[in-house]
């Protein structure tokens, strides 16, 4: 068969993808239309094209803009469903899913009522489409330690709901160790970690040693500049770190990266798994297509992609029967 059909034809995990960035424009003005929330688009094609970055910053700005529309239980519960349907449609078979908590508090949206909506997407995506799905809730880092705090503390009740702890959007000036405290806690408390440091940051290879050695990730979200020290490989190597690299937010971002990312975290021997980060965002390109990126540019064949996939199911936050049962 074709590679495009060995891709669909195999069973994947996904490790790195935000929720909000999963909202595609279909059901943007579904949700706006259902909250009475005004967009400043005649069409979906209109709001599609206005989804035009160059750099994290400018991407953010759009990405935030868009979760405006999420407002009741149903909107959370819809946003999930929506993806794992579409993912489950490309033979996924467990994701794991980061939610900011912060987006949505800050606009006086209760933490009950939107993890009630992410749980009940979740549990009836699985009835009826067979996927498993997990939550990892995630800091917005421009916000302040106090403010990560207080979501912390809101997200206790419901930790049994939430598999793991994440730090992502402006990575500038917002170094890991910024949220150490939390983290120590959050270890405390049961979650696994992990933590985004993005491509080409101020600081990138000094928020990676941090991220490894002071708050004790098992993962790094992209992590693309550790390729540039041959110690923050070393390091990560030891360890057994997994990386959650995205083909095609990298190529966004980085227009003619060739994917010499992820083929140079495979050529190192790193755990590289690969995922989609905001696929509404980016021109709707799922895993099977990130896979076929991967393949075309760099070079990545059929038994890589093996590779990167039993790769994503051992970085997945799951008990051994169930690893077992799903790969
Ligand atoms: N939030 C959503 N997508 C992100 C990304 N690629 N990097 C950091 N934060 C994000
Ligand atoms: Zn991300």
């Amino acid at each position: 068969g074709s590679i495009v059909e060995f891709i669909a034809g195999l069973p994947k995990a996904e490790l790195h993808v935000h929720l909000e960035g999963t909202l595609e424009a279909e059901l943007k003005f579904r949700l706006a239309a259902r909250n009475a929330v005004d967009l400043p688009y005649a069409d979906v094609d209109a709001m599609r094209a206005s989804y035009v970055y160059h750099d994290l910053p400018s991407f953010l700005a759009i990405f935030y803009e868009g979760s405006f529309v999420l407002h009741r239980e149903e909107d959370f519960r819809d946003l999930v469903y929506a993806y794992l349907e579409k993912v489950a449609g490309q033979n996924v078979v467990y994701a794991e899913m980061f939610f900011d908590p912060q987006q949505h508090t800050d606009r006086g949206i209760p933490f009950s009522v939107m993890i009630e909506g992410l749980t009940r997407g979740r549990i009836e995506a699985e009835r009826d489409f067979g996927i498993r799905s997990q939550l990892i809730m995630c800091f917005v880092r421009e916000r302040s330690a106090e403010s990560a705090m207080a979501v912390f503390e809101m997200a206790l009740p419901y930790k049994h709901l939430i598999v793991g702890l994440g730090l992502d959007s402006d990575e500038k000036d917002n170094p890991p160790e910024k949220f150490a405290e939390i983290f120590r806690r959050g270890r405390e408390e049961g979650f696994r970690l992990t933590m985004h440091c993005d491509v080409d940051q101020k600081n990138t290879h000094e928020h990676i040693r941090q991220a490894i050695e002071e708050i004790g990730v098992e993962r790094i979200d992209h992590g693309a500049n550790l390729l540039d020290r041959p110690e923050l490989i070393a390091m990560a190597g030891e360890r057994g770190l997994f990386f959650t690299v995205c083909p095609y937010a990298n190529e966004m971002m980085r227009p003619g990266e060739r994917q010499s990312i992820a083929r140079g975290m495979l050529d190192r021997g790193l755990r590289l798994t690969l995922n989609l980060d905001d696929p509404a965002y980016m021109e709707g390109k799922y895993i099977n297509e990130n896979m076929l990126m991967v393949h075309e540019l760099a070079g990545f064949e059929r038994e890589d992609l093996l590779t990167v996939t039993r790769n994503a199911f051992d970085a997945a936050w799951i008990d051994e029967d169930l690893r077992r049962e799903l790969h």
